[in-house]
């Protein structure tokens, strides 16, 4: 229309995402808004879990987050990486190892995410996997809560790389370096199979695809 031509696009835009992709989804809608400040954006952030509840009643446009549920149609595009990690705190005794065997992190005090969370069901099918039983003495429902135990010494996690995404890995957390780490996720955008795509969701699905792994470089 004339109005894409000038771009002048209007309209809502509903996103929900996973705690993951908070650490940079937000960063992507700076220049998306600059480019067409008519489109208003709603973003709900939230675990994998209930944004699949969400995908099923149909209240967003567009979904991003890992491990696509097998039941429900819709449809994917594959989108960027996203390695979950071991983070401890700066001054933790395996911070200087190379290569801690999978037994030695059990013997950690472990902070697990809450039921529900993507981030939890990619450690546990890992551990299930690879035969580590993993010593969890608290769980916690926030990645952002996670790190302050973390460095509160409360223990270590698996989180995503880009919960570092700000501070990086010179500030008070560190990744360890463990055998079968990172473990490599990616994300996905999704919809619902049988959605016709508003014109601004449209748009923003291109916008993310060009635009998103650029950015994502920078996090
Ligand atoms: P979550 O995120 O742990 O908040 O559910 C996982 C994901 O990014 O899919």
């Amino acid at each position: 229309t004339l109005a894409d031509l000038k771009g002048l696009k209007q309209g809502n835009l509903r996103l929900a995402v996973t705690t993951t992709a908070k650490y940079f989804v937000p960063r992507l809608l700076g220049p998306f808004r600059q480019r067409y400040p008519g489109i208003k954006i709603f973003l709900k952030v939230t675990n994998r879990r209930r944004l699949i509840d969400r995908l099923a009643e149909n209240l967003d446009d567009l979904y991003i987050l890992g491990q696509p549920p097998a039941h429900l149609d819709i449809s994917l595009c594959p989108f960027l990486e996203n390695p979950l990690v071991v983070i401890a705190p700066h001054n933790h005794p395996l911070a200087k190892e190379k290569n801690i065997s999978l037994q030695r992190l059990g013997e950690e005090p472990f902070i697990m995410r809450e039921a529900g969370s993507g981030t939890r069901m990619a450690v546990e099918s890992f551990c299930a996997k690879n035969g580590v039983s993993l010593n969890v003495e608290m769980e916690i429902g926030s990645n952002e809560a996670i790190k302050q135990a973390i460095v509160g010494g409360l223990g270590v996690s698996v989180l995503s790389r880009y919960v570092l995404a700000l501070e990086g890995i010179n500030g008070p957390l560190r990744i360890l370096d463990v055998e079968g780490f990172p473990i490599p996720l990616r994300w996905y955008i999704l919809y619902p199979g049988s959605k016709q795509l508003s014109i601004v969701a449209q748009t923003f699905l291109e916008y993310l695809l060009d635009e998103g792994p650029r950015i994502a470089d920078q996090a």
